[in-house]
């Protein structure tokens, strides 16, 4: 057979490139184990989610922390209002009692139709965390 003698070359090579690939999926180990414990260093600065709240006001029916999906998600509200100093003011104002569309055309429902009223410490509670993330 004309090919006979590729298969032995072919079975080598498998034999070398292993043992690099072993060696480099420890490299890849070692950088997620810095990765996952930098960013659990990052999550530790993060405001604490108000666990209670966010449940109350059903937040997470329509809002993700990292992934925009029926509304804006957290880190991308945070990242828009992150230079603006009269933002929290703002958005706790619109929490309680609504107002311009600011992200697509779909408003966000008031809070007699989220889970009930919002006082004005829950609403700076709530905003606080959003914006931290
Ligand atoms: C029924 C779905 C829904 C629920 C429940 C909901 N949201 Fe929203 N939210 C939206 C939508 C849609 C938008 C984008 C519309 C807009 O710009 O007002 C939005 C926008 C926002 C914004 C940005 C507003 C702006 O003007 O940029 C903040 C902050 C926010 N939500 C926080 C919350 C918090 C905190 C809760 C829980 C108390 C919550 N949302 C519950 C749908 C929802």
């Amino acid at each position: 057979m004309a090919c006979a003698p590729f298969p032995a070359a072919v079975a080598i090579r498998p034999l070398r490139e292993s043992r690099r690939a072993r060696s480099g999926a420890l490299l890849v180990q070692a950088a997620v184990l810095v990765a996952v414990s930098l960013h659990a260093a990052g999550a530790a600065a993060q405001t604490q989610e108000p666990v209670e709240l966010v449940d109350q006001q059903h937040c997470m029916f329509c809002h993700t922390s990292d992934a925009p999906f029926l509304a804006p998600s957290f880190h991308q509200i945070a990242q828009r209002y992150r230079d603006q100093p009269n933002a929290s003011t703002m958005l706790e104002e619109k929490l309680r009692h609504g107002g311009k569309v600011h992200w697509g055309d779909m408003s966000m429902p008031l809070p007699a139709d989220r889970g009930g009223p919002l006082s004005a410490e829950d609403a700076r509670t709530l905003v606080q965390w959003v914006l931290s993330q």
